[in-house]
């Protein structure tokens, strides 16, 4: 990827990835691609057939097949799956779990690998997961690992769904973040794991508009230094 500067973000859940790096990404005109996303996209799939999690070659053959795109409409993100407008479908609780049934699925991370890697063109872009630095973009010339402590984390997604006008306990939120914290770090395919050269930045103290300025202030360097890419 000779000229192109690839920026990966990893994480867990809650961090504000999405959030910081939708700001970056409009702000620095990157193609950003959340890859949650994609994983979700192929969990909806997955319990659109029943639930696919114990058949991993069928459902990555849906993952291989699946038209998916995501792209900007002011600074939100639409995602279409095979040309369905999917954005509030991808969000569902019930989404959530099976995207980390099926995020654990060899099968199904080697079906996803060659979109991401191939996204963009030769355009500069912006990918946050949980293997972007390890695995899809090794030699990224920029790597974040954004985290925060997991209170911090069920504290800021129970507020969300609280503003969406849903019911939530957050001992029960807590609960389903270690849950899911747990499923993606000790997994045995491409676990959630900062890069060893990846730059650490805990969120726990910092407002959003500092998340976005941090994050912000690393990119500037890497988007001037062309030459040195490549
Ligand atoms: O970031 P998220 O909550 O939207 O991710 C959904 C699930 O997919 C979550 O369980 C982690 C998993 N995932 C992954 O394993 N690798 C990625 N690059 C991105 C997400």
């Amino acid at each position: 990827m000779p000229g192109r500067l690839v920026v990966a973000v990893d994480g867990p859940a809650g961090a504000g990835k999405g959030a910081v790096c939708r700001f970056v990404a409009v702000k620095f005109h990157l193609q950003y691609l959340e890859t949650g996303a994609l994983y979700r996209a192929v969990a909806l799939l997955s319990l659109r057939f029943g639930g696919l999690t114990e058949d991993p070659e069928r459902l990555a053959g849906l993952a291989r097949g699946m038209a998916f795109q995501y792209h900007p409409v002011k600074d939100r993100f639409i995602a279409t799956l095979d040309g369905e407008d999917v954005t509030l479908a991808l969000r569902d609780e019930s989404v959530s779990m099976e995207a980390s049934r099926v995020a654990a699925l060899p099968a199904v991370r080697k079906a996803l690998l060659d979109f991401q890697r191939g996204y963009g063109g030769d355009k500069n872009i912006l990918l946050d997961g949980r293997d972007i630095g390890t695995v899809v973009f090794p030699e990224a010339q920029l790597k974040i690992f954004l985290t925060a402590s997991v209170e911090e984390r069920a504290k800021r997604r129970a507020l969300e769904l609280q503003e969406r006008g849903e019911t939530v306990s957050l001992p029960r939120v807590l609960e389903e973040m270690r849950l899911r914290d747990t499923r993606d770090r000790e997994r045995a395919a491409s676990p959630m794991l900062a890069a060893e050269d990846a730059v650490l930045v805990d969120t726990t103290s910092m407002t959003l508009a500092e998340s976005q300025q941090r994050v912000a202030a690393l990119i500037t360097p890497a988007l001037i230094t062309p030459l040195m890419r490549g």
